[in-house]
């Protein structure tokens, strides 16, 4: 049966505010303009003063609601009171997009119990932190959407990734199992899993490279990747703005892959 209350096809999102984790630069920053520029007021957590002024500023001049704080997530005391920043400078927070994560390329067995720490700190229970802050907020208006950043290396495996495909694993997981009590409530809990995005995380990976381990770099992305190319951040930002809308109101506690079909074969 079709949904009675056919949605506009431009989602407009003016009644939504969101907190978005890592939002400074890469994906995170382009979901920011891209929910702001649909008409929601956005509020940044980050570390990286520097990118959240140039986003700041960028938004200024076209116009569009972005405030930002520095909020290291792996700080749960720090993500409280940063949630609550957000609800009195912007409303209750409807939409939470945790993006914030740290990769650390490493043979597992050389890690150490810093390196572990960190990365679980920041990726897997930063993210679940910020979920549960929003979900205070949404669950006082009876609505709201939780949106995990994933990556196919939740279920694709490469070498030296050992600590951060589990933190990845973990919040397809947790979109999953949050999604039971999170509808209740009205809240619609999701995870995206990007393949290979042009982002300065891409960058700084790259740069560790020399010339010929970057070719062979990009030659393996083309050569798995169904589409031939690295997407780009505004293609993972298009599919946040789609979940968090009325157009995707039945979808909840489900993963999607934004891979350029890198997950769905296996070229020989
Ligand atoms: N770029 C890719 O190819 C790719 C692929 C799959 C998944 N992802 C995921 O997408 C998300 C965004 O990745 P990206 O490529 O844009 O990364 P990026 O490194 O370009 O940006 C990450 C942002 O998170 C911030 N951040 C890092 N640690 C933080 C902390 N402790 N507290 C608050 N903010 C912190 C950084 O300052 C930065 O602004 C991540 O979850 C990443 O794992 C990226």
């Amino acid at each position: 049966m079709k949904n009675s209350a056919s949605p506009s096809p431009v989602p407009s999102l003016a009644d939504e505010v969101v907190v978005i984790s890592g939002g400074a630069v890469g994906i995170g920053r382009e979901v920011a303009l891209t929910l702001a520029r649909l008409g929601a007021k956005v509020f940044v957590l980050d570390i990286d003063n520097e990118s959240m002024k140039l986003l700041e500023s960028e938004a200024e001049s076209n116009q569009l609601t972005i405030r930002t704080t520095h909020c290291d997530v792996s700080r749960p005391q720090d993500v409280a009171d940063a949630f609550i920043v957000a609800k009195t400078t912007l409303g209750p927070v409807s939409i939470v997009v945790a993006s914030a994560a740290i990769a650390l390329y490493r043979d597992f067995i050389s890690m150490t119990d810093a390196e572990l720490d960190r990365v679980m700190a920041v990726n897997l229970e930063g993210a679940l932190v910020c979920a549960r802050e929003g979900m205070k907020q949404m669950s006082e208006i009876n609505r709201g959407n939780v949106i995990f950043i994933s990556s196919v290396q939740a279920t694709h495996s490469l070498q030296g990734c050992v600590a951060y495909a589990a933190t990845k694993a973990g919040l397809i997981a947790a979109a999953r199992t949050l999604s039971l009590e999170a509808g209740p409530l009205g809240i619609r809990v999701n995870s995206i899993s990007p393949g290979t995005i042009d982002t300065p995380m891409l960058r700084r990976d790259l740069a560790a490279m020399n010339r010929e381990q970057a070719d062979e770099f990009f030659a393996n992305v083309r050569e798995a990747n169904v589409l031939d190319r690295i997407g780009d951040p505004a293609e993972v930002a298009n599919v946040v703005a789609f979940l968090v809308s009325e157009s995707a109101s039945y979808i909840t506690g489900t993963d999607i892959r934004v891979d350029g079909g890198f997950t769905a074969v296996k070229k020989i």
